[in-house]
């Protein structure tokens, strides 16, 4: 469930729709920033709240990258593999972060600290290879700078 604070802050999404429906990307990014991801049961009923299938949310969670659909570590990983960062090294990126966290894509380290996961272009292309940890972008790496930011992280 949401909290009442976050239920309101719903509420106020869904006034500015005609359709509910068109809540459910936001309503499903409240719901994450709340609970760390989004389970089955939130899933359940941010569908009942807005008035959408519990399929429709699923198949919305599963289908963009940044929904996480099961508990992760305290930090969140995101590799991107995509064209300019594989030109740019990503594979010795991925090789990294597994070094220093014992993480692959699509896993979680032992001490549950970390999550990594390959994702497609995050519109950095630029500062090419890049990786996201939350909400911070980190570009232009090298496994070294990769190591110093990982180090930095408590
Ligand atoms: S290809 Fe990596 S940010 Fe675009």
């Amino acid at each position: 469930m949401l909290s009442p604070e976050n239920l309101k802050k719903v509420e106020a999404v869904r006034s500015h729709y005609p359709d509910s429906k068109a809540a459910l990307l936001p309503a499903l990014w409240i719901a994450q920033e709340q609970e760390g991801w989004i389970s089955t049961d939130m899933m359940r009923y941010l569908g009942d709240l807005l008035g959408v299938t519990y399929a429709h949310v699923m198949g919305v969670v599963t289908f963009y990258t940044m929904f996480i659909d099961k508990p992760q570590g305290k930090y969140h990983i995101e590799v991107c593999t995509n064209v300019s960062c594989l030109l740019r090294g990503s594979d010795k990126i991925v090789d990294a972060v597994h070094k220093c966290t014992g993480a692959k894509p699509g896993q979680t380290s032992a001490d549950g600290k970390f999550t990594v996961s390959e994702v497609e272009c995050m519109g950095a292309c630029g500062g090419a290879p890049m990786i996201a940890i939350g909400e911070e972008y980190y570009e232009r790496l090298s496994a070294e700078k990769l190591e110093e930011i990982l180090n930095t992280l408590a």
